[in-house]
């Protein structure tokens, strides 16, 4: 019989020295929570997303102010507006959903980190990521416009910008807009990443943005494509990203770990709403322990390269880790 000369069991022997010998640990720096905020009063629960809102300014301030007792250091802002048109006035708007939370949460909650999502889907009637000609997003109409809305978040207070629209040549078109209007100083963290992912679904629902006719395939990235993300990460990084991000996270963890190679920027990944979903509904039946299988799909997205994670289970790991 060959007697084992390595045996690895050595260092799993203990909850301290498997402890020692951790190579990831997840804490509550890596956590971005996303938030979504309407016109409504009160708070509405996302059918698709138990223990998820849409909050009134006023609640969604008291959301911040308690995952900040958490320790959580920045949260995530997707605004609902009262009225949806072609081209999404009120995200641009200085009355807009967006830009009174932003304010609002400023205001009460001054040292969280206020990232916001820039993209136009939220806003606009036909749920697509930007302006519409011929039944297609048109790309640098679209840019404009993307400029416009960046700078008047970054007018309410916003601490970040994140862009999502997945437009060719939106880092260059925001970090000019922003550098223009004197917020050279303001980072953006850029979904250079971001496939085109049945996972978003709940996030659809939370929002009211599924698109009315067509799809965002010519657009998002194709599922089935990972060299491409370099070049995608690639562009933004020229085009002046600070941050990128990789979404959606569990079922993209290859392309993370390649970004990880690739860059030294720091990465962010999105554990999205279908993800939380799964594991949500899966624990609702009994059928898998939820607080382990969020813990452990959060580790493995940092294992495999992200220094951030945007994920809906922000507060829960919070109070876990
Ligand atoms: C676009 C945006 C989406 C998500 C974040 N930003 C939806 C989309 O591209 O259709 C999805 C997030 C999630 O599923 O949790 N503004």
């Amino acid at each position: 019989m060959h007697i084992p000369y390595f045996r690895p069991r050595r260092l799993r022997g203990s909850a301290e020295i498997r402890r020692m010998v951790r190579e990831t640990k997840l804490s509550v720096d890596d956590l971005i929570y996303p938030l979504f905020v309407t016109y409504e009063d009160g708070k509405k629960e996302i059918a698709s997303m138990p223990g998820q809102y849409q909050f009134s300014v006023e609640l969604l301030v008291k959301e911040v102010q308690e995952a900040k007792s958490l320790g959580i250091p920045a949260v995530v802002l997707f605004g609902l507006p009262e009225e949806k048109d072609a081209v999404g006035s009120d995200s641009c708007n200085d009355g807009g959903i967006i830009q009174q939370a932003v304010r609002a949460v400023k205001q009460s909650v001054p040292d969280i980190m206020v990232i916001t999502d820039v993209c136009f889907c939220e806003y606009t009637d036909h749920g697509h990521c930007g302006i519409i000609k011929d039944e297609q997003v048109d790309n640098d109409a679209t840019l404009e416009l993307l400029a416009k809305q960046a700078v008047s978040h970054a007018q309410a207070g916003a601490d970040m910008l994140a862009p999502s629209g997945m437009m060719d040549g939106m880092i260059a078109a925001i970090r000019e807009g922003l550098d223009e209007s004197g917020f050279e100083h303001l980072p953006i963290m850029s979904y250079a990443v971001k496939y085109a992912s049945a996972f978003y679904g709940p996030f659809r629902d939370a929002v009211e943005s599924a698109p009315k006719f067509g799809d965002r395939r010519t657009h998002q990235m194709d599922p089935a494509n990972a060299m491409e993300a370099i070049r995608e990460a690639t562009l933004d990084i020229e085009e002046g990203a600070d941050i990128l991000m990789v979404k959606p996270g569990m079922p993209y963890l290859d392309i993370l770990r390649v970004l990880r190679e690739h860059f030294d920027t720091p990465l962010a990944a999105y554990n999205v709403s279908g993800e939380y979903a799964m594991v949500k509904a899966a624990a609702q039946k009994g059928w898998i322990d939820e607080k382990a299988v969020a813990l452990e799909m959060l580790t493995s997205i940092k294992r495999a390269g992200a220094d951030l994670i945007l994920t809906y289970f922000a507060k829960d790991a919070a109070k876990w880790l």
